[in-house]
């Protein structure tokens, strides 16, 4: 059956088929040849979106901006609004569903994503919760098709740090739909939670995916993919002490990778990253606890293994391809 994803919400890879995320990698791809070769289709022409932001972010606002005025929509950037303090979500939800096409929601709850979603009548987005980031793995296993000369089936992601975040669950998430070969590596109490991992391994069984999770470093042998996120997600601000203490021994450095033992490994993050000291909360982290990298060094970061900034403008076009498959023409 061809794949048709009009009216439907972004909430979590979890909602999504195999093909459908298929659909949707297919479809950045060609959104991305054609923006290089100046095609513009308007296939967001006519169309409002409103972008809720309740956390900061340089990406996924300018990604959903950048993506809409590609193909011809409006765009709200909504940082302050009444929602959740003056006015219900449900209510919020029904005043934005009326005005807009598209919600795009980036904040701390999953509820509040799925609360919107529920009441406004039109495509909701999640630009990120503390629970999920599924636009982000969308662009990340675009960035891996493009660097990986292997099947997505037949990759294996290394995923090392907190994986316990939006990141990791949704890493994991998406690795099962897709079939990859998935590994965790974290302290233990970095874990996720054990019932979003049995979900998994229901989903593996019938895609043949493999999802495990160890507290070796030994475990990135044979990597094609090293991925790593921040140690200290935002809202979790008073966290630094003790994941420093957890994860220092999880950095990703040279000797990682090295470790992998593939020459053709490529690191992936998806950015913000602390593997310098150019920035205010890094030099913070530098004078409290006197380490200058975090989650990956800057070797590492700035090394021919790197395919950050490929996959940051990833985000753009899969977002895009979310949109348009939802609420395009
Ligand atoms: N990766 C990502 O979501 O970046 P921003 O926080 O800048 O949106
Ligand atoms: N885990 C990070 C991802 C940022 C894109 C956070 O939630 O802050």
């Amino acid at each position: 059956m061809p794949v048709n994803l009009k009216g439907r919400h972004f909430l979590t890879l979890k909602d999504f088929t195999p093909e459908e995320i298929r659909y949707l990698l297919d479809l950045s791809h060609e959104l991305k040849t054609k923006k290089r070769l100046g095609i513009r289709n308007k296939l967001l022409e006519g169309k409002n979106i409103v972008l809720l932001f309740d956390k900061t972010s340089t990406r996924t606002r300018c990604a959903f901006e950048v993506a809409a005025f590609d193909e011809g929509a409006q765009v709200t950037f909504l940082s302050n609004s009444q929602m959740g303090k003056k006015e219900s979500l449900e209510d919020t939800a029904k005043v934005l569903g009326r005005f807009y096409d598209g919600i795009e929601y980036r904040g701390f709850k999953q509820e509040t994503v799925e609360l919107l979603a529920k009441h406004a009548g039109v495509p909701v987005w999640n630009g990120l919760t503390d629970m999920y980031h599924p636009t982000q793995i969308l662009a990340d296993f675009m960035t891996i098709e493009e660097h990986v000369h292997k099947p997505i089936d037949k990759v294996k992601l290394v995923y090392v740090g907190d994986a316990r975040n939006n990141m990791g669950n949704s890493l994991m998430i998406g690795a099962a739909k897709l079939g990859m070969t998935f590994v965790g590596i974290a302290p233990k109490s970095l874990f996720p939670d054990p019932a979003l991992v049995a979900q998994m391994e229901e989903v593996a069984k019938v895609t043949g995916a493999s999802i495990s999770f160890s507290e070796e470093l030994e475990a990135v042998a044979g990597a094609d993919a090293v991925y790593t996120d921040v140690w200290v997600s935002m809202g979790e601000e008073d966290q630094f002490a003790e994941r420093i203490r957890l994860l220092e021994p999880y950095r990703v450095t040279m000797d990682l990778m090295r470790m992998s033992g593939n020459p053709d490994v490529i690191f992936l993050h998806c950015l913000p990253s602390f593997h310098d000291l150019e920035t205010a909360v890094g030099r913070d982290v530098y004078e409290k606890f006197g380490i200058s990298e975090m989650e990956v060094s800057d070797e590492v970061f700035r090394s021919k293994y790197s395919k950050v900034f490929d996959e940051a403008e990833n985000r753009m076009h899969t977002i895009k391809a979310v949109m348009v498959a939802t609420i395009g023409k």
